[in-house]
């Protein structure tokens, strides 16, 4: 039995109180699910939380009605969708201070309906109500997906094959706020008795992404910034090593603190950086087991290991085979180096936020038409698997955003990538965008040329109501900010109308030039306004976009919480790696194994000349 209930009081949530078997769909699931394990090395597939009555989900009558539709769609211009005030008022929604605009998105009322049938039509309640749940919607991998537990409320309690997930957050979240405290009142000082200063957070992909696109977020929010005086926080990513020198060059080992994060503790450039970072700390300071044990501290859920490295298990951070790695900025990920850097209650903020909006993905007793993950997944969904747009972009007009879209970059594009549905069968319609970004007007000045003129691209404009610096030069018209969010408001609309060739000839143009002025329009985009970019809004945005892709793929049917297709690559890369340790050291061929290109590009490299 699944359990959701607020801690401290007998009263149930009745939306997310259910027994896992209402999530089953027949009796012959329930005979067959397996409650907890991975399913990784089973010889049958394991039954899926929730089972659909179709194979692909392009043969339902709901899809082939949207494929109807959106030949009338194609025939529409935006000019003329936003003549239609009644059309443009209809589509937006608002909630808890995000206010939502898709009216420039090709759609109408109809279209938005076929999109709330298609949901209903996929279960999509019932699979959002499973991810809830702590169901194993992570099919392949027999795992649940709960990254927001995470950021529940430390009230609440969610039991999932019998344990407290909630409390065992919490826990590890009252950990990080310990031992933050410690690092920041130089309570836990470094091995030659200075305080810690500087952090290095090692780490790769999700243990990377999330706390860098979070520390950008904070870095000049008022509150955060006095928190973080004095104090500085590098990430180290690249196993270039030039990615150290960069970390390290202003640093010195006896101030510096280094927090492995790697969910596996397996990842070759993290493991190989950790190393690295070991004997730096060990170069200046003297090799010792101390040394390692005052310096670093790690962020896994791979306790064991991080042990063997030699890392203090009371300084070991957990978290859980239900955090994937692109979802994990929520957990000690995040919380460990944020909370450092900026103090715990910003980062308690940020959960907060993150859980507000989770909240309102959750709540599907009500309309689906209120819930703007859903709405925002239903139209990721239209412009690419009906409208065709294999793109998506994002603009933040938001200097301190400028990681965001690198982070939802990973979210969606390792979550959606896939070409199979949960059963194994290929899909016969498009899933997963290319997403790309940069804030604005910084884009508008390198890629959008392409936008307005290229290839479309459907864009979301992120805006805020309140800069968090909020500048005004005497003489100047409008103030710094208003000049920014001049441009959030305008992007959007030469996207939607355009210039049509009368117009230019309006504007007097030569008529030779007049083709190389034109832009089409009818480029689809959303604009999200917010009042201000805080940790609390950082949170919900997070939520936001990291929903937005799990919709898409619960509609889309496939696994939006596996990443396969990465192995390949690194299994190869294992064997290079053997081969250039082999050839380097030993002397040894290199192997016939490897193709003629291969060959004759390590060749060159291990003669330290090109030609
Ligand atoms: O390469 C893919 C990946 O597994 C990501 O999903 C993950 O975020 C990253 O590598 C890092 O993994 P880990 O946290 O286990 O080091």
């Amino acid at each position: 039995q699944v359990e959701y209930c607020l801690r401290g009081s007998r009263r149930w949530v009745p939306r997310v109180c259910y027994k896992r078997s209402s999530l089953r769909s027949s009796a012959s699931d329930l005979r067959q699910e397996r409650v907890s394990g991975t399913h990784c090395g089973s010889e049958s597939a394991p039954a899926l939380p929730v089972s659909v009555d179709y194979r692909l989900v392009s043969e339902t009558a709901e899809w082939k009605g949207l494929e109807a539709h959106s030949e009338e769609i194609k025939r529409l211009h935006l000019r003329e969708l936003m003549r239609d005030a009644e059309r443009v008022r209809s589509l937006r929604a608002e909630f808890d201070g995000i206010y939502l605009d898709y009216s420039r998105q090709r759609v109408n009322r109809q279209t938005m309906q076929l999109l709330f049938d298609l949901a209903r039509r996929t279960r999509l309640t019932d699979k959002i109500r499973a991810m809830q749940s702590g169901a194993h919607i992570n099919a392949t991998e027999g795992r649940a997906v709960l990254h927001t537990a995470l950021r529940a409320d430390r009230r609440a309690t969610l039991v999932v094959d019998g344990v407290d997930v909630i409390r065992e957050v919490w826990e590890v979240l009252d950990h990080v706020r310990d031992f933050s405290e410690r690092v920041r009142n130089g309570i836990h000082r470094g091995v030659t008795g200075k305080p810690l200063r500087n952090v290095i957070a090692v780490g790769i992909g999700g243990s990377y992404l999330g706390p860098d696109f979070v520390h950008e977020a904070f870095r000049t929010d008022p509150d955060a910034f006095e928190a973080a005086k004095g104090r500085h926080l590098h990430f180290l990513s690249n196993v270039d090593p030039v990615d150290i020198k960069r970390c390290t060059q202003d640093l010195s080992a006896d101030e510096t603190l280094i927090i492995v994060v790697s969910k596996s503790f397996t990842t070759a450039e993290t493991l190989l950086n950790a190393r690295a970072m070991r004997e730096w700390l060990w170069s200046q300071l003297g090799r010792s087991e101390d040394v390692v044990r005052h310096h670093m501290v790690a962020c896994s859920s791979n306790v064991k290991m991080v042990e063997k490295f030699g890392i203090d298990p009371r300084n070991t951070f957990e978290f859980w085979d239900w955090v994937g790695g692109r979802y994990s900025v929520c957990s000690a990920v995040g919380a460990l180096p944020l909370s450092i850097q900026y103090g715990f209650a910003s980062f308690a903020r940020f959960l907060e936020g993150a859980r507000s909006v989770d909240s309102n993905f959750y709540d599907v007793s009500r309309p689906l038409e209120g819930n703007l993950p859903v709405i925002m997944g239903l139209l990721g969904v239209w412009n690419l698997s009906f409208l065709g747009y294999k793109s998506r972009a994002l603009h933040p007009y938001a200097e301190a955003l400028l990681k965001f879209p690198a982070h939802i970059q990973q979210v969606d594009m390792e979550s959606n990538g896939k070409h199979v549905t949960l059963r194994g069968d290929d899909v016969d319609y498009a899933v997963g965008e290319i997403d790309f970004g940069e804030p604005g007007t910084n884009g508008q000045h390198s890629f959008f040329q392409l936008l307005h003129m290229g290839q479309p691209v459907p864009c979301d404009f992120i805006g805020f109501i309140e800069s968090q610096y909020p500048l005004c030069i005497e003489g100047e018209p409008v103030s710094n900010a208003d000049e920014l969010m001049a441009n959030f408001f305008a992007q959007p609309d030469a996207l939607a109308y355009g210039k049509t060739a009368e117009e230019c000839r309006v504007e007097g143009r030569p008529e030779w030039l007049i083709p190389h002025l034109v832009t089409t329009g009818n480029r689809p985009s959303l604009s999200l306004l917010l009042p201000r970019l805080d940790p609390y809004t950082t949170g919900q945005l997070l939520a936001l976009y990291e929903h937005r892709t799990a919709v898409q793929g619960f509609v889309w049917d496939i696994n939006s919480f596996d990443q396969w297709g990465v192995e390949l690559g690194k299994v190869l890369a294992k064997r290079v790696r053997k081969q250039l340790n082999e050839s380097r050291y030993y002397g040894h061929r290199i192997s016939e194994e490897f193709n003629v290109s291969t060959r004759d590009l390590m060749e060159r490299y291990l003669r330290g000349q090109v030609g």
